[in-house]
């Protein structure tokens, strides 16, 4: 696959992560970034253990389908293999990071990898939607949407999020998690995130959530979320959870 020319966020997980998924210039970045930050992998396994958790205690409540938002690359503790009863559709923008998905999951007849732009679901190809989340709008879903509070702006964030509420069916479950104010104290790093990077404060989290309902868990720093265990002992840099559209 060509090398891209700007680096991932996406991919510079994927690199943080162990994983074999990204270029040199993910790469670069990622050095770059750990070197007005510090170091990254253990905060962003924490973060893919609480993707892990959330997405087993939806396919627990007998949730067999799952649409992914802002994907990444599908591989080191991803979706379908934490839930792998379940059929998923990865989506994201990047065009790369969506081809690289792809051929990770060629074989695969329960997972598949397209556009979406989180902002509109109606950018969704509705042949695969309907292939990996059966029943969309009718039948309860998981909707995983990590890693991308950060990139929307307050009202697209609210705006999408409702208009997620509304498409999917009663009974379905969102994971969701926002950037804490972590970065705030470190501006080097911080500028490498662009202009548009969105730190929050937990309560002006909360209201951006409008009818989805968070469990008894509540939006907490990730690596608490149902920890197994004593929490990995990382900065409370991501906050997260799971909401529901009550069933009638
Ligand atoms: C920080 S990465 C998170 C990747 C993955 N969710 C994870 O947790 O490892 C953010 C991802 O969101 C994607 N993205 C940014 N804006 C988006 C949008 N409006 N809709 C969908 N994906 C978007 C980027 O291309 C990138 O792959």
């Amino acid at each position: 696959m060509a090398e891209p020319d700007q680096p991932s966020t996406a991919r510079m997980i994927d690199f943080w992560l162990g994983g074999g998924h990204h270029f040199p210039v993910d790469v670069a970045a990622a050095r770059a970034f750990e070197g007005a930050y510090g170091p990254c992998a253990a905060i962003f396994r924490s973060l893919r253990d609480f993707l892990g958790r959330a997405v087993r205690a939806i396919a627990d409540d007998g949730v067999d389908g799952f649409l992914v938002f802002g994907a990444g690359v599908p591989t080191r503790g991803n979706v379908h293999e934490v839930a792998p009863e379940a059929t998923v559709l990865y989506t994201d923008v990047d065009p790369v990071t969506i081809r690289l998905g792809q051929r990770l999951l060629a074989d695969s007849d329960r997972a598949g990898y397209g556009f979406g732009d989180a902002t509109d679901i109606g950018t969704i190809d509705p042949a695969q939607l309907h292939r990996f989340v059966p029943g969309w709008g009718r039948r309860p879903v998981g909707v995983v949407f990590l890693g991308l509070a950060a990139f929307l702006d307050d009202a697209t964030l609210a705006r999408t999020l409702d208009e997620l509420y509304e498409a999917v069916a009663p009974g379905s479950v969102l994971a969701v998690d926002f950037d804490s104010e972590e970065l705030a104290a470190h501006p080097q790093a911080l500028a490498m995130m662009g202009p548009a990077f969105r730190m929050r404060a937990p309560a002006a989290f909360a209201p951006l959530l409008g009818r989805w309902q968070p469990t008894d868990d509540g939006i907490v720093p990730v690596a608490r979320w149902r920890a197994e265990g004593p929490p990995e002992p990382v900065p409370d840099a991501f906050l997260g959870g799971i909401a529901r559209k009550p069933a009638p």
